[in-house]
């Protein structure tokens, strides 16, 4: 038992991974590839760890496994964050350890870093710093050049692909500047 003056957690070892992945699962989110090169190639691994950190200075971070080829290739090296659009899943799967044979895969050269086409958005970074995540490497990327388009993203939730659905009526906001209802 941790003390609770230090307010330290329980060791990961009390929990069950399983049930924790099921939990972790219920959080739904977008599906992106991180492209890289290595050598005279190109290459990619599929996250769904990418979020926004800040606006000024742009930053970005995405969350890979130090046993990935990945967390190796990305360690100081520029890269992109490819947001999947919806009918990009067999990409998501060619770059998540599943080889897809005969799948195209849209190489785009982008200043020097290779990216994906036909996704939904693209965040062109530099290396800014990268951090201890437990069995993880987070690194955070400063945004050089973007793009995005319309269309649907690829989502991933409780294990599964899947797309946007309806969008969610909200009532209208109860108080508008300068105009209090109560
Ligand atoms: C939907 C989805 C999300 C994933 N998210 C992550 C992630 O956030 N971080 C990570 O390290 N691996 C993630 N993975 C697993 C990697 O894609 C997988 O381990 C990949 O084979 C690593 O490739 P590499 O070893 O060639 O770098 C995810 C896989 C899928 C299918």
């Amino acid at each position: 038992m941790q003390s609770a003056l230090t307010g330290s957690p329980p060791p990961s070892a009390d929990l069950d991974a399983r049930q924790l992945r099921d939990c972790l699962g219920r959080f739904g989110t977008g599906v992106s590839t991180v492209t890289y090169a290595e050598g005279a190639g190109s290459r990619g691994i599929t996250i769904s760890s990418f979020t926004s950190v800040s606006l000024a200075p742009s930053l970005v971070l995405v969350s890979v496994g130090r046993r990935a080829r990945a967390c190796a290739g990305l360690r100081g090296a520029p890269f992109v964050v490819n947001v999947l659009a919806a009918d990009q899943a067999p990409l998501a799967l060619h770059f998540a350890g599943r080889p897809q044979s005969g799948l195209p895969v849209p190489w785009v050269d982008q200043d020097g870093v290779p990216r994906l086409d036909g996704t939904v958005a693209w965040l062109r970074c530099r290396p800014w710093r990268a951090y201890d995540g437990g069995d993880h490497i987070l690194f955070v990327g400063e945004v050089q050049d973007f793009a995005f388009t319309s269309g649907d993203p690829l989502l991933f939730q409780d294990g599964s692909f899947c797309r946007p659905g309806p969008r969610i009526a909200v009532p209208p906001a109860l108080e508008t500047k300068g105009e209090r209802t109560s």
